[in-house]
């Protein structure tokens, strides 16, 4: 396999993880499990860029003031997670042009009869949906877009991310057929096993989300542990025992839950932990499960909420990442020009 080198990191040639998280609230330990910890966990190995993805966000209605303190807070948070920013590319979407330029073209590739089935525009623009902003619509058009510019291999996300990944396979293959050109690669999706999906603390099955109404839904990364405690003793459950096979833990959406939170976060394996508390009271799982996150979301919020503090260095990370997108991107756009007959 041809290797490689960037800014002293070998690197295996043959992928290129791209990944993008939105400004759009604070990040729970849903985005934490299911997508930052495998950026952090694959990017000694593969080159990796990561987006600050704002331009999806304002496909809700978000705040000015709001947008750019939220853009710092996952950028503090993806450092504190341990995301190297010498080996990585991180940057804010709206610095990079090329997305919106490519967006536009995939936008003429892809069918509406595609996009019409995308169920995550469904959930989003629930009963009003003429009321929704065309932006949401159009939105995984973007986000195909946001990886097929990179020739990304891999995309690590959460299980709710994956019809539109193969909305963006669709549109690569699409694309690649009309100008019978091997122009687009096809990206695969990166899923962590036990935390694709973490549900909310309040209700199993609904999926954790930023925009859920009840504080107690979800776990912040930047909650003290005090507010851990509290929101772990909230967690609904029911008043069984603890389960003794992973068939019983399935059957109790909360509880399994809770197990695969207890699961990712402590990097044990589902049935050990099914194991080691098999008929024991919720109560005492439910102080394990408190350490266990606590573990691992104190270290990143102290480290998060010191960086916050230090826009100058964020804005410095962001500015010197949109340049090195960019040197692919515009790339990437020129060659798409030549291709379909703009230049
Ligand atoms: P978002 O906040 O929607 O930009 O999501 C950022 C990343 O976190 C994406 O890869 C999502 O798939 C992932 N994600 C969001 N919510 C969850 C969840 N409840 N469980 C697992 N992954 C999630
Ligand atoms: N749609 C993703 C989410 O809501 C965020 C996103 C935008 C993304 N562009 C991306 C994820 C590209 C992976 C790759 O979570």
């Amino acid at each position: 396999m041809l290797n490689y080198i960037l800014n002293g990191v070998i690197f295996m040639a043959d992928k290129r993880i791209f990944s993008g998280v939105q400004p759009s609230g604070s990040i729970h330990i849903g985005n934490y499990l299911g997508a930052i910890k495998q950026f952090v966990d694959n990017q000694n190995q593969y080159e990796s860029i990561f987006s600050i993805v704002d331009l999806h966000a304002i496909t809700v209605w978000q705040e000015p003031e709001e947008l750019i303190n939220s853009t710092h807070n996952v950028l503090a948070l993806f450092i504190a997670s341990g995301l190297s920013i010498e080996k990585n590319i991180i940057f804010k979407q709206s610095a990079v042009v090329e997305h919106t330029q490519l967006s536009w073209v995939l936008g003429c590739t892809a069918r509406m009869g595609w996009l019409n089935r995308m169920t995550q525009f469904k959930d989003k623009a629930g009963k009003n949906k003429e009321n929704a902003s065309i932006g949401l619509y159009t939105y995984p058009i973007l986000m195909a877009a946001d990886i097929l510019l990179y020739s990304a291999t891999h995309v690590p996300v959460g299980d709710d991310q994956k019809q539109h990944l193969e909305l963006a396979r669709d549109i690569a293959n699409k694309f690649n057929t009309d100008y019978k050109k091997d122009f687009f690669l096809l990206p695969q999706p990166i899923f962590n096993k036990n935390s694709t999906r973490v549900m909310s603390l309040r209700d199993g099955s609904n999926k954790m989300s930023k925009s859920d109404i009840s504080e107690y839904s979800r776990i912040l990364m930047t909650d003290n542990n005090d507010i851990i405690t509290k929101k772990i003793k909230k967690a609904k459950t029911d008043s069984l025992k603890m389960p003794d096979t992973i068939k019983d833990a399935e059957s109790r959406l909360e509880i399994n839950n809770l197990i695969n939170i207890y699961s990712a976060s402590s990097g044990i394996d589902k049935q050990l932990v099914i194991d080691d508390f098999a008929l024991k009271d919720i109560i005492d799982f439910k102080k394990s499960l408190t350490e266990v996150i606590i573990e691992v979301v104190e270290p990143i919020a102290l480290e998060a909420n010191k960086l916050i503090n230090d826009k100058k260095y964020l804005e410095v990370i962001l500015k010197e990442g949109a340049e090195q997108a960019r040197e692919i991107s515009s790339k990437k756009i020129s060659d798409l020009y030549s291709i379909i007959g703009m230049i």
